[in-house]
């Protein structure tokens, strides 16, 4: 694919968000270079949580992209993994704001992004984006199996990993190129499946209470709070309260 310039595949690191971070400072021209690891030792989930990535039966990469459209970033990628797991496996993924991936109810797929800004633009210098699926997992830990599964549970299918990753990274390339804003917000708006549930989420340190009402053109979600009043959410995490 002449999306990926470089590639790197590891059978285990810490993370590979960490690690292609590393080579990124080295290097200037690591755009499109992606890497991928059979297992992570130290698997990053947000908000400083693990995500737990045992060896041969998930999918962990990391790519680095140029930072164009920086605010769609996150959804774009979540509608490329979300669509090719619906065309290769039959299936119906849905998206929970911003970017975590579910399969009938349960959460399949994650995504990290980290950047760096540059001081004197305020713009990001580079962006990593970290993706990790359970994929041939056969059973769930104890404590997250009520709200997590894999690929193979819901499907019973023993799954070609490289297979879904190439066409992840096919996916990708296409919405970066080709689709225009409007396109690819459609499919997202179709997926996200947190319209008209009751959330709760922070904003400016304060923790609010509100219905989603939908996502609007930069992909910020339209909630209107318990007081009236209507709201755009950047970036952040919510929790449903009720759906
Ligand atoms: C989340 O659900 O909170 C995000 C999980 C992101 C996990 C992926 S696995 C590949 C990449 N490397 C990491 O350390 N994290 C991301």
């Amino acid at each position: 694919n002449d999306f990926i310039s470089n590639s790197f595949i590891l059978n285990t690191c810490d993370s590979t968000n960490t690690y292609l971070k590393n080579i990124s400072m080295k290097n200037s021209t690591a755009e499109g270079t992606i890497v991928v690891a059979n297992s992570q030792s130290n698997g990053k989930g947000r908000q400083g949580r693990l995500f737990y990535s045992p060896e041969n039966v998930g999918l962990y990469f990391s790519i680095l992209l140029k930072p164009f459209k920086i605010d769609l970033i996150t959804s774009f990628i979540a509608t490329s993994v979300a669509t090719a797991i619906d065309k290769l496996y039959n299936v119906n993924t849905q998206i929970k704001w911003v970017n975590d991936i579910y399969l009938n109810g349960k959460k399949i797929c994650g995504i990290l992004t980290e950047g760096q800004i540059e001081i004197e633009s305020q713009s990001p210098s580079f962006l990593i984006i970290g993706i990790g699926i359970n994929v041939n997992n056969i059973s769930i830990n104890k404590e997250l199996s009520n709200i997590a599964t894999s690929l193979f549970i819901e499907t019973k299918k023993s799954i070609n990993r490289l297979e879904l990753l190439s066409e992840i990274i096919n996916n990708i390339s296409y919405y970066a190129n080709k689709i225009s804003k409007g396109d690819f917000i459609s499919i997202y708006r179709k997926k996200m499946f947190l319209v008209n549930s009751k959330i709760k989420f922070t904003r400016n340190n304060k923790i609010l209470i509100g219905k989603v009402l939908g996502v609007d053109d930069d992909c910020s979600l339209i909630i209107e709070t318990d007081n009236n009043e209507i709201i755009n959410l950047n970036s952040g995490e919510v929790h449903i309260i009720s759906v």
